[in-house]
C-alpha cells in the first residue's frame, strides 16, 4: 500500500494516503462510486490526515513501516469521514459548491448525495480496522472507538446546528459545543488515532485529544469568520462567503456583532435575502464582530498549544504548533 518505500516527508506522506483512497474507491461502478470519487480527487487541506502523521510519537522513527502502513490508513479514514461529512452537509446547506467544483446534490441529485456520503463513511471503517494486521487487535480497536466516537458526535454536531438555525438567542457557549461536535471531535480523533497506532500512553492519548478539540473549534471559529467576510475569501473557501447568513448558521461573528448592534438579532431570526447579505456582512464587521471571533480562534490555538508544550520529549511540538497556526491563519 505505501509500495514499499520509506514515507520520509509529510508531502509523500499525504501522497500515500490519496493513493490509498483512489484504491479504496476503485474497482467498482456506478453513479454513486462515481460521484463519491469527485469530492476526494477535488483535493481539499489535507489537515486531518496531517494530524495522524503529527501525533507520531518519538518513540516511533521516522519512515518505521509499519506505523506508515497503519497511519496512510487511518488518516485515509478520517479523510474519508470528513469528506462524506462535507457531502452530507452540503445537502443540509443546500450548497451549490465545495472544494472549488459542483457539489454531488447540485450535480447529480439528493439521493445520490446521500448515498455517495454512506459509501464513503463505509470505506473509511473498513480500511481502519485493517490496522491491525500491522499493529494488533489492541490498537486497531481502540483506534476504531475512537473513530466511531467521534463519527457520532459529528452526526450531533450537524443535529444541533439544525436545532440553532436561525436563534440568534444562543449563546457563545451553545455555539462552541456545536464546534467541538462537528469538528473538534473529527480533529481530535485524528490524532488519537496516530497516537494510538503509535503506542503512546494513555494520558497523552487523552491531551492530544483535548489539543485536537480546541485546534478543530479555533479552525471552525476561523472559517466561520471567512464565511462572514468579503468576497474576496471564495479562493481561499472554495465556496462563496454569506453561506452562513444565507442558510441561517449563526455562528460567533455573529454573536460578537449582536452584542453591540442588538438589532441585527432580529435581521438573523428570519430569512435573509440575497440582496440583503453583503449589508449584514457590513453590519457583522462594523459592530466588531470578525475581530472579535478571530481573537477567540487565537486564544483557543494558544491554549492548545499550551497543553501540548509538557509532551515535547514524547511528540513533535513544533510541528503540533505549527498546525495550530496553521488552522487559524487563513483569516489574515
Ligand atoms: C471544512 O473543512 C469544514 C469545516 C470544518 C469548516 P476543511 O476546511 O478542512 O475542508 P477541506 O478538507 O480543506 O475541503
Ligand atoms: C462543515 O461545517 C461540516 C462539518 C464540520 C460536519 P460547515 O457547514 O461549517 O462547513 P462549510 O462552511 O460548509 O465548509
Ligand atoms: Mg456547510
Ligand atoms: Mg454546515
Amino acid at each position: 500500500m505505501t509500495g514499499g518505500t520509506a514515507i520520509a516527508t509529510p508531502a509523500a506522506f499525504l501522497a500515500a494516503v490519496d493513493q490509498h483512497m483512489v484504491e479504496l474507491l476503485a474497482d467498482r461502478d456506478g453513479v454513486v462510486v462515481e460521484a463519491a470519487r469527485r469530492p476526494i480527487a477535488a483535493g481539499g487541506k489535507r489537515l486531518r490526515p496531517l494530524l495522524v502523521l503529527a501525533a507520531r510519537p518519538r518513540a516511533v522513527a521516522a519512515g518505521d513501516a509499519p506505523f506508515d502502513r497503519a497511519a496512510v490508513r487511518a488518516a485515509a479514514a478520517l479523510e474519508l469521514i470528513h469528506t462524506a461529512s462535507l457531502v452530507h452537509d452540503d445537502l443540509l446547506d443546500d450548497a451549490s459548491l465545495r472544494r472549488g467544483e459542483p457539489t454531488i446534490g447540485a450535480l447529480d441529485g439528493r439521493s445520490v448525495a446521500v448515498a455517495a456520503g454512506d459509501f464513503l463513511f463505509s470505506r473509511a471503517f473498513a480500511t481502519l480496522v485493517e490496522t491491525r494486521r500491522v499493529v494488533g487487535d489492541d490498537r486497531a480497536l481502540a483506534a476504531t472507538r475512537v473513530l466511531a466516537r467521534s463519527s457520532k458526535l459529528l452526526a450531533e454536531g450537524e443535529a444541533l446546528q439544525a436545532r440553532q438555525t436561525r436563534q440568534p438567542a444562543i449563546t457563545v457557549e451553545d455555539y462552541l459545543e456545536r464546534c467541538r461536535l462537528k469538528t473538534g471531535a473529527l480533529f481530535a480523533a485524528a490524532l488519537q488515532c496516530g497516537a494510538i497506532l503509535g503506542g503512546a500512553r494513555d494520558d497523552d492519548v487523552q491531551v492530544l485529544g483535548r489539543f485536537g478539540h480546541l485546534v478543530g473549534v479555533a479552525f471552525q471559529v476561523a472559517d466561520d469568520v471567512l464565511d462572514s467576510g468579503d468576497a474576496s475569501a471564495e479562493v481561499v473557501l472554495g465556496k462563496r462567503p454569506g453561506a452562513d447568513l444565507r442558510d441561517g448558521t449563526i455562528t460567533l461573528p455573529m454573536l460578537a456583532a449582536i452584542d453591540d448592534d442588538a438589532h441585527l438579532a432580529t435581521a438573523l431570526a428570519t430569512p435573509v435575502a440575497d440582496a440583503e447579505v453583503d449589508g449584514l456582512l457590513a453590519r457583522i464587521r462594523d459592530a466588531g464582530g470578525i475581530d472579535a471571533a478571530r481573537r477567540t480562534a487565537l486564544r483557543l490555538a494558544e491554549e492548545a498549544v499550551a497543553l501540548v508544550e509538557p509532551l515535547a520529549d514524547r511528540f513533535d511540538v513544533v510541528q503540533l504548533r505549527a498546525i495550530a497556526a496553521r488552522s487559524v491563519d487563513r483569516m489574515h
